[in-house]
């Protein structure tokens, strides 16, 4: 029998501004999904980071399963209630349509699934960032599973070193997923032209080469395409199996300790650097920085062991400070250039209306006759 993973997260409200949801809130979720997963789940765990709660929930119904889908919509809609009775900010933020319909793809909540045959031993990484986009997870993911320089693997395990099979996804078409897959190392230098590029080329999913196995699966949800306004950043959750036929857990963690500099941070709208921190961190300074977080489990006939909080450790205290120190140092030059997003991003935002109303107030100078150059 197969195991389906899926994480279904959502923003349905939050303390203090966009900062952490309450005790009240977290509790209405996991109560509801305890009452109502009957034979459904086999188990289920319920995560926090920033302002968004993040369901992962383990069962052999496959991928993108309508009842599911339906459990998770329904423990966010009992949460909304929660969190206008207790008059939270942004209370069901993120559930962008009035009625369930099948799947919540599309309907505003992000979504990771991977259906596999559970190894003997299965452990895997659940993923959750706050205050980015989904393309903040590129980097990390093209370090984890394409760079020898990152992960020794490539060149010392057999498994591993056929390389990896990349789906990647252009999240700026909204019709339908525009898709296209790239298998490294040939397609290493096609790969980072893609994947420089967050905003539009994102990875979907990525596979092994050796046994055509799934390894990571990423939310791709954009908020702004769904909504065609601004109404909060896309907060990606991501699924990742490690060890054996995939990366070590220590080479998925490595590419973090850059905290390298993602979209997001405040009003979804600026460049920031994205901290590791453990799990149930809220949001701060600027309203960030972009935070994420990362817990290990292993899934034994469907059922999860306790998690461990990868970003705890202490060596992850010195990227913190210096992400940190990197934060600050872009919020010094405020709007300008690279600190804040580019317009095309921010489409949907006041500054659209501001650039609009100043049209008419540009004039056209003819332009000055240049000097005929002199024969020789
Ligand atoms: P073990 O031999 O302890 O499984 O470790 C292998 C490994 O992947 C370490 O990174
Ligand atoms: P969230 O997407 O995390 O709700 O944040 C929205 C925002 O505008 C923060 O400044
Ligand atoms: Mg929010
Ligand atoms: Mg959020």
């Amino acid at each position: 029998m197969k195991t389906t993973l899926s994480i279904i997260k959502a923003d349905v409200g939050s303390i203090g501004g966009h900062v952490s949801p309450s005790n009240k809130l977290i509790d209405t979720i996991s109560h509801h999904v305890e009452q109502e997963m009957d034979v459904l789940l086999s188990d289920f765990y319920i995560g926090t980071t920033g302002d968004d709660i993040a369901l992962l929930m383990v069962h052999d119904k496959g991928v993108g399963d309508e009842d599911v889908h339906r459990l998770a919509w329904e423990a966010f809609k009992a949460g909304t209630e929660a969190a206008q009775a207790q008059g939270l900010y942004g209370a069901g933020q993120d559930l962008l349509v009035e009625a369930f319909s099948g799947n919540v793809k599309g309907m505003g909540p992000a979504v990771a699934e991977i259906e596999f045959q559970e190894r003997p031993n299965e452990p895997f990484l659940m993923f959750m960032a706050d205050k980015t986009e989904p393309g903040a997870y590129n980097l990390p993911l093209y370090l984890a599973f394409a760079d020898p320089m990152n992960t020794g693997g490539l060149l010392l395990s057999p498994e591993i070193t056929k390389g990896f099979r990349f789906r990647v996804q252009d999240v700026s078409f909204t019709e339908g997923d525009r898709l296209i897959d790239l298998s490294t190392p040939e397609d290493l230098y096609n790969l980072a032209a893609l994947l420089r590029d967050n905003d539009r080329y994102v990875v979907e999913s990525i596979w092994s080469r050796h046994d055509g196995q799934q390894a990571a699966s990423v939310s791709t949800t954009r908020l702004h395409n769904i909504a065609g306004k601004y109404t909060g950043k896309d907060d990606p959750v991501m699924l990742i199996r490690v060890q054996k036929n995939f990366p070590a857990t220590g080479e998925v963690l490595a590419p973090y300790s850059i905290a390298h500099y993602v979209g997001g941070f405040m009003r979804g709208s600026h460049i920031g650097p994205l901290m590791p921190v453990c799990h149930g961190t809220g949001c701060s300074y600027f309203d960030g920085p972009p935070i994420v977080s990362c817990w290990g489990f292993c899934v034994h006939e469907g059922k999860l062991t306790e998690p461990v909080d990868l970003f705890q450790h202490p060596f992850w205290n010195e990227v913190r400070h210096r992400a940190a120190d990197k934060a600050m140092e872009i919020r010094r030059q405020g709007f300008s250039g690279p600190a804040m997003l580019p317009y095309s991003e921010l489409e949907y935002g006041g500054i659209v209306h501001i650039l609009e109303k100043l049209e008419s107030r540009f004039t056209l100078r003819p332009a000055t006759r240049k000097a005929e150059p002199v024969a020789v």
